[in-house]
């Protein structure tokens, strides 16, 4: 460490010049942390659907040339001024919802929404409006406040985390995203009772991190709702109890839980991102008190539909981001929990590859072959 403090790097990182087409590996400048800026070597990084879903041109905000990656953990290499509380050498987690502690959503109790950054975070670009990203003259996007397919970053302080330096990176890396998500969901937003029914449409990632959630919360019965059989096996590791395919129905998949349960699901969990099954998993709750948790993220101008009937009988429809953890508080707790083994991460890797072999892992994630794919440098 120390000397590269202050000044421009050259290292790798994934370019997405443009929507629809591959990653390509360049070498890129990284300038040095600005006021309340720190710059991280990432040791490894996954890909999630949100990576995929702006590469593919579906995100209105996504901008272009752009450093994609959201999941990752790595390094603190130099930090800018006025940084508090981090040191190069530290173990750090980015984090794409941010933890500023002043806004009046970090104020609140109830939400980990921060806002401070929001508005320059959307454009791609640090909170100052422009970009620490080089590559062959061409200023690069940021993306989500985290770009971690390059091997060095930079991302504002109050949008990382120290963590446990014990702790493997390709594993913990997981807890920028998906993970953590569905954990949270589960015991955050749901906050799932003892001795309660559960059902989680969709089990990648995300469902699986529900279920673990739901089991710790000492769930009695975790239903598996998945077209791709292939998943119950790994869901049942999970804790998963039953599992539900719909296409062997004739019937709405809502109808088939409800004959199950007598009545319908104290907490049921959309994790995969369509109306269809947000819609199937709010009617699969039990009349009077079911809460349905949307955490898939449906494509833009989408819009979700019931008839207000289900609301006014006491079911419950809710949302949430990043499993309503405050990041910065949190996700240091969640790596401890997984050093302590009551938090299952090592399941969730599919594959591991090096870096450069980048859109393997993103052929990887769209054919459903894997959970998560971790890229290391
Ligand atoms: N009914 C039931 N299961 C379905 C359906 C459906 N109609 N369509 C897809 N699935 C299943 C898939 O077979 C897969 O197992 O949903 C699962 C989704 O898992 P992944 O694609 O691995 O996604 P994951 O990483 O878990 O993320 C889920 O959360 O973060 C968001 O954008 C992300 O919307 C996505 C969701
Ligand atoms: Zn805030
Ligand atoms: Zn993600």
């Amino acid at each position: 460490m120390g000397d590269t403090t202050g000044k421009v790097i050259q290292c790798k990182a994934a370019v997405a010049w443009e929507a629809k087409k591959p990653l390509s590996i360049e070498d890129i400048e990284v300038a040095p942390p600005k006021e309340n800026e720190i710059r991280v070597k990432i040791i490894a990084t996954a890909i999630c659907h949100t990576d995929a879903y702006t590469l593919d041109g579906l995100d209105p905000e996504g901008s272009f040339p752009c450093v994609l990656g959201h999941e990752g953990a790595g390094i603190v290499e130099s930090v800018g001024p006025s940084v508090q509380g981090f040191q190069p050498g530290d173990h750090v987690i980015p984090l794409y919802i941010p933890q500023c502690g002043e806004c009046k959503f970090c104020l609140s109790p109830k939400t980990n929404v921060c806002s401070k950054i929001r508005l320059t975070q959307g454009q791609g670009k640090m909170p100052d409006g422009t970009s620490r990203f080089t590559c062959k003259g061409q200023s690069l996007y940021h993306f989500m406040g985290c770009s971690t397919f390059s091997e060095y970053t930079v991302v504002a302080d109050i949008s990382l985390c120290k963590v446990d330096p014990t702790a493997a990176f390709d594993k913990i890396c997981l807890l920028g995203c998906g993970v953590s998500t569905g954990f949270g969901a589960a015991l955050n937003t749901a906050n799932v009772d003892s001795g309660s029914t559960c059902a989680v449409f969709g089990l990648g990632a995300v469902g699986l991190a529900v279920i673990m959630g739901c089991k710790e919360a000492g769930a009695q019965r975790i239903i598996g709702v998945d077209i791709n059989e292939n998943k119950f096996e790994l869901a049942k590791i999970f804790g998963c109890t039953e599992f539900v395919n719909p296409t062997k129905f004739e019937k709405p998949i809502q109808e088939v839980l409800i004959d199950l349960t007598d009545g319908g699901l104290d907490y049921t969990f959309e994790c995969i991102g369509n109306v269809k099954t947000m819609r199937a998993a709010l009617e699969a709750c039990h009349k009077g008190w079911g809460v349905s948790v949307i955490i898939g993220v449906a494509s833009a101008g989408q819009e979700i539909s019931t008839r207000p009937f289900q609301l006014v009988t006491g079911r419950t429809w809710k949302g949430t981001a990043f499993g309503g953890w405050k990041s910065k508080d949190s996700v240091p707790r969640l790596v401890s929990k997984y050093l302590d083994k009551s938090l299952m991460l090592d399941e969730f890797v599919s594959y591991k590859l090096p870096f450069t072999s980048i859109n393997e892992g993103f052929e990887l994630l769209h054919s459903g072959k894997s959970i998560r794919t971790v890229l290391e440098y």
